[in-house]
């Protein structure tokens, strides 16, 4: 008899099982304890305390050029740009340079990531509905390869600060193309009523005007439609309209390119079935190469964006558990397993309702399956990091709670809510860990608040009867 509280796709059938394509790849059971690229999770939590994001740095190159040469495969001229809003830290940069891929950031915090860690300017994207000046400015001096546009007003920004560098500025436009992708709405960034890009209607008078400015050259078209997408035809509509507009806006001057954007989709669960990569590759070139066909342009040179299907599969979050209490409802009882950690260092549950999977990572019980739910240490009732697991009913305090699929979107989205400290990012390869980005301390919190800085002021001083 099913669970009432369960969801139906979840399999309770062995809480300790890793399934497949949710954990990265080549994760196992060792001594019943979780090995992550060759390294025990009790060693690692005894060396760096919990919670820690692991990335498994094999894994992550391996998808990275697993991705590139899908697409190249598929295309004959393509670029693939790491979409470093997913995870961005020095090295994850270098990774994906030496894996072939170039780097697409969207603020100047990201551009200074990418530069500082040694990524060739003319290698990086920058992206952004809302790039301030001063971030123009720092694009266009380090000679950054492409902008992508996304309003009029913007075009202008970037042309006068290229033409004050002396410089001819590479860019391309992002369209709003219409497609409504199959993913959470928050996600999905080609409704027309929101506020990335220009509408298919209005790019041809903003391309006429691009065109007439002399400090920027356009070289094609872009556009996202989502992320966290499954299904392929969504993909394969986006790029008929996109080669369409194309076709018509490089009928008087060609385009050399054309960027579709990232979105695909991975397993957070074992509900989650994504079509290999390979195959989405060759149903996307199916498509491009039947609207170019048929429209009479040649297959323009192809971009892509892929984040979260790098990174994603190549992380895990390590907590431990602190408090484990049944909660007894009309339909069910629950087990609330609390973690020293939450929405902090993972807020995707809270803001698109994001499912994950989670074990215990310090041991295999053989324990019967409880239907349990993962929550945080915040203060808020919405701190959920798991909202249904099964998992061994001896899960106890002091146990290491892994969930999977963390590696993208966790860390880059990470708060200090609650004056919580952010875990530290590290990295695993052939079983040796280190830091790619450090634990932060209270003491890093405090040193921001004047009221400690300054030094002066104390409690009393303050309630006015000193
Ligand atoms: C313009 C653009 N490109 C690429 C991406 C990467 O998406 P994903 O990580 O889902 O592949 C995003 C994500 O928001 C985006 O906005």
């Amino acid at each position: 008899m099913p669970h009432p509280l369960a969801p139906q796709l979840l399999d309770a059938s062995d809480p300790n099982a890793l399934a497949d394509g949710v954990w990265p790849a080549g994760t196992e059971r060792a001594d019943g304890a979780l090995r992550i690229g060759g390294a025990d999770v009790r060693d690692i939590a005894a060396q760096h305390g919990t919670p820690f994001l692991l990335v498994d740095e094999t894994v992550a190159r391996g998808r990275a050029r697993r991705i590139r040469e899908a697409f190249e495969a598929a295309f004959s001229a393509v670029d693939v740009y790491y979409a470093g809003k997913a995870l961005l830290t020095a090295d994850v940069a270098r990774w994906m340079r030496a894996e072939g891929l170039r780097i697409d950031v969207c603020t100047g915090g990201e551009l200074a990531v990418a530069l500082r860690a040694g990524v060739e300017p003319e290698a990086i994207g920058f992206h952004g509905n809302n790039k301030s000046l001063a971030e123009i400015d720092a694009g266009v001096a380090a000679g950054i390869g492409t902008f992508v546009l996304d309003s009029p007003i913007e075009a202008e920004r970037v042309a006068s600060s290229a033409e004050r560098a002396g410089r001819v500025q590479r860019v391309r436009l992002r369209i709003s193309v219409g497609v409504h992708a199959s993913t959470h709405e928050f996600l999905a960034t080609s409704h027309e009523d929101q506020k990335f890009g220009v509408p298919v209607d209005e790019a041809p008078a903003l391309v006429a005007r691009i065109r007439e400015l002399p400090s920027l050259e356009l070289v094609g078209l872009h556009t996202h439609i989502g992320s966290q997408i499954f299904d392929a035809s969504g993909f394969a509509e986006s790029a008929r309209r996109m080669l369409a507009l194309h076709a018509e806006l490089g009928a008087s001057e060609p385009l050399a390119e054309l960027n579709l954007g990232g979105g695909f989709g991975i397993a957070y669960t074992a509900a989650d079935r994504p079509e290999p990569i390979e195959r989405i590759a060759a149903s996307l070139a199916d498509a491009v190469r039947a609207a170019a066909d048929e429209l009479g342009v040649p297959v323009p040179r192809i971009a892509i964006e892929p984040g979260r299907w790098i990174v994603g599969p190549a992380g895990v979050t390590v907590y431990t558990v602190g408090t484990v209490k049944p909660v007894r409802l009309d339909a069910g009882t629950r087990a609330y397993v609390s973690v020293d950690g939450g929405m902090g260092d993972n807020p995707r549950p809270a803001l698109y309702g994001a499912q994950y999977s989670a074990r215990i990572a310090s041991r295999a019980s053989a324990a019967a399956a409880a239907l349990t739910r993962v929550a945080g240490h915040h203060c808020e009732s919405g701190d959920i990091v798991v909202d249904a697991e099964w998992l061994p009913e001896d899960v106890a305090p002091g146990d290491l709670l892994a969930v999977a699929a963390t590696g993208a979107y966790c860390h880059a989205l990470a708060s200090n809510y609650n004056v919580t400290p952010r875990p530290p990012v590290l990295a695993v390869r052939d079983g040796a860990v280190r830091e790619l980005v450090r634990r932060e301390s209270i003491d890093d919190l405090l040193a921001r608040d004047t009221g400690f800085t300054a030094g002066s002021g104390t409690a009393a001083d303050s309630n006015g009867d000193a």
